[in-house]
């Protein structure tokens, strides 16, 4: 039984969101990362926390595999717990987004329906979607971790890509093709979207 049918109130905070945005200069905001394994994700959101940071602006990354190691190490890769992964990691981001920042989320995320569930979380312009677009041949020869090998070898199973689907976005805010791009190129994209479209929170 979900809370909302239970006897819990919501307490409202005393401080407003108006008040947040005061003292930070922005709004929070989510640039979520979608892509397969080796797509770029963590890379591309370190890039970006430091010019974010660098710009004066308070972010924070959560990363999928940083989160699995805490928060999330119950979970396996099941399409249920990668649906409760991706739950909490929206869950987390929108506490982060209510404290006033720039929340950076890398995880696969691989089924569309958690990833819109999670949008629906957030108003207009808040959520960012970026879908980091890499072919699996490329990112197989990349393979940091080696994960695509055992993957291949059935050492691991439902790995992503081989063994377990993963749904591109149809509606993503961004798309980059970071079998093309640099990282810095990728970086440079994503931070135009977030400073010039309308309705963003570091829209000027
Ligand atoms: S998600 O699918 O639930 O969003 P998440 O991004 O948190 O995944 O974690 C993916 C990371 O877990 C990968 O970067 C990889 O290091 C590791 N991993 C281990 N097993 C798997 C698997 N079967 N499929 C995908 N990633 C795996």
């Amino acid at each position: 039984m979900g809370n909302h049918e239970t006897n819990i109130t919501w307490q409202q905070s005393v401080i407003s969101p108006e008040n947040r945005m005061a003292l930070n200069g922005h709004r929070g905001g989510v640039i979520w990362l979608t892509g397969l394994s080796g797509s770029g994700k963590t890379t591309i959101a370190n890039e970006l926390e430091r010019r974010l940071f660098h710009e004066q602006i308070h972010t924070f990354t959560l990363d999928g595999d940083n989160l699995r190691h805490g928060l999330n190490s119950d979970l396996g890769f099941t399409q249920a717990d990668r649906a409760e992964n991706v739950r909490r990691l929206g869950e987390v981001a929108k506490l982060f987004v209510d404290a006033g920042l720039i929340v950076i989320v890398a995880a696969i995320s691989p089924f569309r329906i958690d990833r819109e569930k999670v949008r629906a979380m957030f108003s207009h312009g808040l959520f960012t979607e970026v879908f980091l677009a890499c072919s699996l041949e490329v990112c197989e020869q990349r393979d940091p971790k080696g994960l695509y090998k055992r993957a291949r070898a059935a050492e691991l199973l439902e790995f992503t890509g081989i063994s377990s689907p993963y749904e591109e976005p149809l509606h993503p805010e961004l798309t980059i093709r970071t079998d093309e791009l640099s990282i810095e190129a990728a970086a440079d994209l994503i931070w135009e979207a977030v400073v010039t479209w309308p309705n963003t929170p570091l829209a000027r």
